[in-house]
């Protein structure tokens, strides 16, 4: 335990500085490639993570790095341009910040999105999915150390992390707006090399339908603090051994530019109706 309360108290009061009578009700945290939707946002006050205090930087590809609080589909956000992320060099509790520095702010709810590798190979690449559940078993938790109480309970319970009435609400948009959106479980591996073609058997055999190297550390800590979490992947790609081909980032990175529209316009119609 790196951070006392008073970081997150430090972080949020320069945002607030910057961010004049303005309170964002919704986090949004943008994962790779859908960092443009932070540029959509109306009104907008940015501020690089470089200006607030005890804030870590975000250095992966594709993540620009900055908080954009302002308008988006008509709810007032707080927009995650870039996360940060344990393969890094960063802490759990680094890489989960941020989420409780937006709870300070006044948001009650996280969209968490990302793009993952598919595993369940009943499903293909470009496919969304609603994130129903997940798996982090096998590294430490973001809530490792002394509880801060400011925050929540030291034994939170963990059996809908991610919110039923907002999977339901996203369900109902994706049938409004004819997306096809699968559901399903998302394994945390923490990276920076992918998965092996025996780890995704193990991970599909334990539950998993999707792996990424983000999410779920974010989600334990909203999790805490008592915030309702919307969860949607990009299946950027089959999981490893299922093809016969290497994985590239590239590859992850096309995936996203192809499916940027079908994506943002999911996101922003929850939004709207959140
Ligand atoms: N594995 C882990 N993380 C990922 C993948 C993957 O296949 N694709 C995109 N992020």
């Amino acid at each position: 335990m790196v951070h006392p309360f008073s970081h997150y108290q430090q972080s949020a009061d320069l945002i607030r500085s910057r961010m004049g009578d303005f309170t964002p009700d919704i986090a949004l945290v943008l994962g790779s490639g859908l960092g443009f939707l932070g540029d959509m946002v109306e009104q907008p006050v940015a501020i690089p993570y470089g200006d607030i205090p005890h804030f870590p930087r975000s250095t992966a590809p594709g993540h620009a790095g900055r908080l954009v609080l302002g308008t988006l589909a008509g709810k007032r956000v707080a927009v995650m341009q870039g996360r940060m992320h344990h393969y890094e060099g960063y802490s759990y509790e680094a890489v989960s910040y941020a989420v409780r520095v937006l709870r300070l702010l006044g948001c009650g709810s996280l969209i968490v999105t990302n793009a993952a590798g598919c595993v369940n190979t009943a499903w293909k690449a470009g496919d969304l999915m609603l994130i129903t559940d997940q798996i982090k078993m096998f590294s430490e938790s973001p809530l490792r150390g002394e509880n801060l109480p400011q925050f929540g309970v030291r034994f939170p319970d963990a059996s809908h992390l991610y919110t039923p009435r907002l999977q339901e609400l996203a369900r109902r948009t994706a049938a409004e707006r004819g997306i096809p959106l699968r559901e399903g479980v998302y394994f945390y591996c923490y990276g920076p090399q992918y998965e092996t073609p025996a780890e995704i058997r193990a991970a599909r055999l334990l539950g998993g339908d999707a792996v990424g190297m983000s999410t779920a550390p974010e989600v334990i800590v909203a999790g805490h603090c008592g915030m309702e979490v919307l969860g949607l992947t990009l299946l950027s790609n089959m999981a490893a051994g299922i093809l016969d081909q290497p994985l590239s980032e590239q590859e992850v990175l096309d995936a996203a530019g192809t499916a940027r529209e079908k994506f943002s316009g999911l996101v922003r119609a929850c939004l709207r109706k959140m």
